[in-house]
């Protein structure tokens, strides 16, 4: 079969197509035909090295892969060739809290991933597609999505009239914005982009802020709140970012530290987080039952994913530089050619 391997950390050109072995399912094993998968921002990551816990090379990237049930190891009884099926990112966390096993399974990262004709998917980690649901849109759900379901969800316990601050457009914060509207809950979103801020109000955020012309943009949430503060802070930018919001968060409010979009060095920590009895909690994507939960849920509000752009599968390093570029609204798909 044909796979992309990252074999050094050199960025982007460190991931080069390779001729290898179609993999053979055993015992509890799924053999996927793949029919799209998608790209995150930890993708670009792992070709520079440095990805902490899950850095093994040479590896197949990408954790996002939807496709079509070919073959299934003797020990499987709930799949069978022609199923549509999609991974979980992390291959080895069924439910409750994770453990070492667990977090040793991240496809694309710690085990073989997905951009490759083929890939093996754990039965006990692996979700049937939603009818509504194309290949390349289930193909955006295992990471981003599961992210955001777990940080609202699973941790924030969203519910009508909660408000939710969103920073930037990417893909953990477009599925924020759409699971939480369609939660009932208030949305303030930031970008870059006054046209990205524009399309997020269309997929009904409430309150939009240019986080480049409003630099201060925690003391705009504040005003938007009476003062009082989101409940809930999906923080995917770090560094330059965790501060602010920290100022957003309301009194007893939780900040959901994501990601690093804008550097990893220390923050200070804010005595707010101490006079407001913030949560500051830690998310790392999520177990199948929280992409099952997230699956059922689209399902009955019938929603879809919003993709910016699909790249065919010879195309796979202009999709990494596309998305290395950040001009994307929501996810950026490759599909099987
Ligand atoms: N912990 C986890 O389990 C987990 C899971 C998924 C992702 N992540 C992390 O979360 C972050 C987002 O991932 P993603 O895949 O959604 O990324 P992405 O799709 O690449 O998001 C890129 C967008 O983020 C926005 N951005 C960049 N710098 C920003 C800043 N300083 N302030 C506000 N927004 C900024 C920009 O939006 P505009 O163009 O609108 O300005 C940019 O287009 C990454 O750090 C990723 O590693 C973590």
């Amino acid at each position: 079969m044909r796979a992309y391997q990252v074999d050094s950390a050199e960025g982007i050109q460190a991931i080069k197509q390779i001729e290898t072995e179609t993999p053979t399912p055993k015992g509890k094993e799924i053999l996927v035909k793949m029919k799209a998968c998608s790209l995150n921002y930890r993708d670009t990551l792992i070709t520079l090295g440095g990805y902490v816990r899950n850095d093994v090379r040479p590896i197949i990237p990408l954790s996002d892969g939807a496709g079509e049930v070919v073959r299934v190891g003797d020990e499987v009884t709930q799949f069978k060739a022609g199923d549509r099926v999609l991974g979980n990112f992390f291959q080895h966390w069924v439910d409750g809290n994770i453990d070492d096993k667990g977090l040793n399974s991240a496809l694309g990262g710690a085990i073989d991933g997905v951009l490759a004709d083929y890939f093996i998917l754990q039965e006990d980690c692996t979700v049937k597609i939603p009818d509504h649901l194309s290949y390349s849109e289930a193909a955006t759900l295992p990471c981003a999505a599961t992210t955001a379901w777990h940080a609202l969800v699973n941790v924030g316990s969203v519910k009508a009239g909660d408000t939710i601050l969103l920073l930037g457009t990417g893909g953990v914060s477009i599925f924020g914005l759409q699971l939480a509207k369609a939660k009932g809950a208030k949305v303030i979103i930031t970008s870059s982009s006054d046209e990205k801020l524009e399309r997020a109000k269309a997929l009904g955020a409430d309150h939009t802020i240019n986080y480049k012309t409003s630099p201060d943009w925690e003391k705009e949430v504040l005003k938007l709140t009476d003062g009082q503060g989101v409940d809930n802070v999906l923080e995917v930018g770090g560094a330059g970012t965790f501060e602010k919001s920290v100022a957003s968060a309301k009194v007893n409010g939780t900040v959901s530290v994501i990601g690093i979009l804008s550097g990893l060095e220390n923050p200070t920590i804010s005595l707010m987080t101490i006079f407001n009895l913030l949560r500051i909690q830690g998310i790392y994507v999520g177990s199948t039952e929280m992409l099952t939960q997230l699956t059922e849920f689209m399902t009955e509000q019938n929603l879809t994913p919003v993709i910016d752009k699909t790249f065919s599968f010879s195309d796979a390093q202009d999709a990494y530089e596309y998305m290395a570029g950040a001009k994307h609204f929501g996810k950026v798909v490759i599909e099987a050619e």
